[in-house]
């Protein structure tokens, strides 16, 4: 593992290794407490972050290394020199790049360009990171994962990418619930049920809500994400069926709720659940300091 770029290019071996490694990590931080001594880690955003940037730059410290954060919210990287120079140039100091930006072939050029590990911390495809905590919130809560029966709800985007591929490398069962039009990207789906063919596991796609039911835990996401132009009006009128509330979790006969975080209350899923009994929101964001630590210390100890 040189980069974290995206889950699939994880083997199924790898993404189970970082999942131990972040419980082991979690259960006892002091004996990781150097793991990063003497390494410094820049974080590049082209967009706003509270749970990325302060679940790394705290993990970061917590490892023992030392973490610089690059605001580019005012001017995109590859503006003022090319995003090549950027990575060239951070390579000569840094020892990995954490970096959050609309383009995915951003972060692949920052890989292809530098010579430290690079660290997708969200693109307009995924969002490794997140997909990493919520699979080891579901182990958390489930043992073992391929047993899991997780639907996904609303806008198919960058965490959906995540969730289909760390669920397909694992062998569990997810069902993604879209309106037409809305579904992940047809490439990444069909790379996704070959994995999940070649695990075990089982990747559906369907607008029809009905399908929801039975399922251990229901996951949804903004309806509109970062970079996406869309009228809030036409998507809420779209949308509405997909809401997670009372009834849809009574339909899945759900234990838990999920969402990566920030929510929009009464928007993508009522209040009631996301601050409700089945949520596991705050274990998610906890998990997201435990998964990213996991990862750095495996990219530091190749
Ligand atoms: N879930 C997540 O990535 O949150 P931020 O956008 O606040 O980093
Ligand atoms: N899909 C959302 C995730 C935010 C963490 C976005 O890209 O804005």
């Amino acid at each position: 593992m040189n980069h974290l770029l995206s889950i699939k290019d994880l083997s199924q071996q790898q993404l189970l290794d970082l999942l131990a490694l972040a419980k082991n990590i979690k259960a006892n931080p002091a004996d990781y407490r150097k793991a990063l001594d003497g390494k410094s880690v820049v974080m590049l955003f082209e967009k706003p972050s509270l749970r990325t940037r302060v679940s790394f730059d705290i993990g970061i410290n917590k490892l023992g290394g030392h973490c610089l954060y690059l605001d580019q919210q005012n001017g995109a990287l590859g503006k003022r020199e090319p995003v090549s120079d950027f990575a060239a140039n951070i390579s000569c100091w840094a020892d990995a790049i954490v970096a959050r930006t609309f383009l995915h072939s951003t972060i692949e050029q920052l890989a292809e360009h530098g010579s430290v590990p690079v660290i997708n911390a969200l693109s307009d495809l995924y969002h490794p990171c997140q997909g990493l905590a919520d699979f080891l919130t579901l182990s958390e809560q489930y043992g073992d994962v391929s047993k899991v029966k997780l639907a996904y709800v609303g806008d198919g985007n960058n965490v959906t990418h995540s969730l289909m591929f760390g669920a397909a490398i694992l062998g569990a069962h997810l069902t993604v619930l879209c309106p037409p039009g809305h579904f992940p990207d047809g490439n990444l789906v069909c790379e996704a049920q070959a994995l999940a063919a070649k695990h075990g596991g089982t990747l559906v796609l369907s607008s029809d809500i009905e399908a929801i039911a039975n399922h251990d835990a229901i996951y949804t996401d903004t309806w509109i994400s970062m970079g996406d132009n869309a009228s809030m009006e036409e998507i809420e009128a779209k949308f509405k069926p997909y809401q997670v509330n009372a009834e849809l979790m009574a339909a899945a006969g759900a234990k838990h709720f999920m969402h990566c975080l920030p929510a929009y209350r009464e928007v993508e899923a009522t209040a009631e659940i996301v601050d409700g009994e089945c949520s596991l929101i705050l274990q998610q964001a906890e998990n997201r300091m435990h998964a990213q630590n996991a990862v750095l210390v495996t990219l530091f100890s190749q």
